[in-house]
């Protein structure tokens, strides 16, 4: 199909293809992926958006996210049940405009990882919650359980903020 034959929806504007990435992307990212496309698809604009989640460690490869993480998400009904754990990988960074890292642990991850032709933009997803005055996500794998709930405000605000950017450019 030709570029002329696709509908707007279908033809990614640039900006629009987003990786959200933290460490062993059965957590935060998982639950970041799915947070946005909540929140998109509740503003009419799921279709305009590409989105995948990875993680710049390998431990979890192939696994659905943690099962805290489905659960304290599916309580806002979001489900997370489809997603499967993989690794960054280089073509990551020309097949995506954005990636959104969790923590800044995650930037310098990323920032050695990215080949020298990288395209994408590497930014902390948190910055685009700038009024919770918190810049990273903090990890609930190790913590306690009320630690989901309280990472999903957070990307809740910042997959909020993210879109308008987005969308409206604010
Ligand atoms: P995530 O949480 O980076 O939010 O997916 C983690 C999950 C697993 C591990 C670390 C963080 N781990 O060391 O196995």
């Amino acid at each position: 199909m030709g570029k002329a034959d696709r509908s707007p929806s279908e033809e990614f504007l640039p900006k629009h293809r987003l990786l959200f990435v933290c460490l062993g992307n059965i957590c935060r990212s998982p639950m970041a992926e799915g947070v946005f496309a909540h929140v998109a698809a509740e503003a009419g604009r799921g279709s305009d958006f590409h989105l995948d989640s990875a993680g710049t460690g390998d431990w979890h490869i192939g696994k659905p996210p943690d099962e805290r993480a489905q659960a304290a998400a599916l309580a806002r009904g979001i489900d997370l049940s489809r997603q499967r754990a993989r690794r960054v990988r280089p073509r990551d960074f020309s097949d995506f405009d954005l990636i959104l890292a969790m923590d800044r642990d995650n930037v310098r991850a990323l920032e050695v990882m990215a080949p020298p032709e990288a395209q994408a933009g590497v930014r902390l997803f948190m910055e685009f919650a700038p009024e919770t005055g918190v810049r990273e996500v903090p990890d609930p794998y190790f913590g306690a359980e009320g630690g989901f709930d309280h990472a999903l405000d957070l990307i809740e605000a910042a997959a909020r903020g993210l879109l308008s950017h987005l969308i409206d450019g604010r």
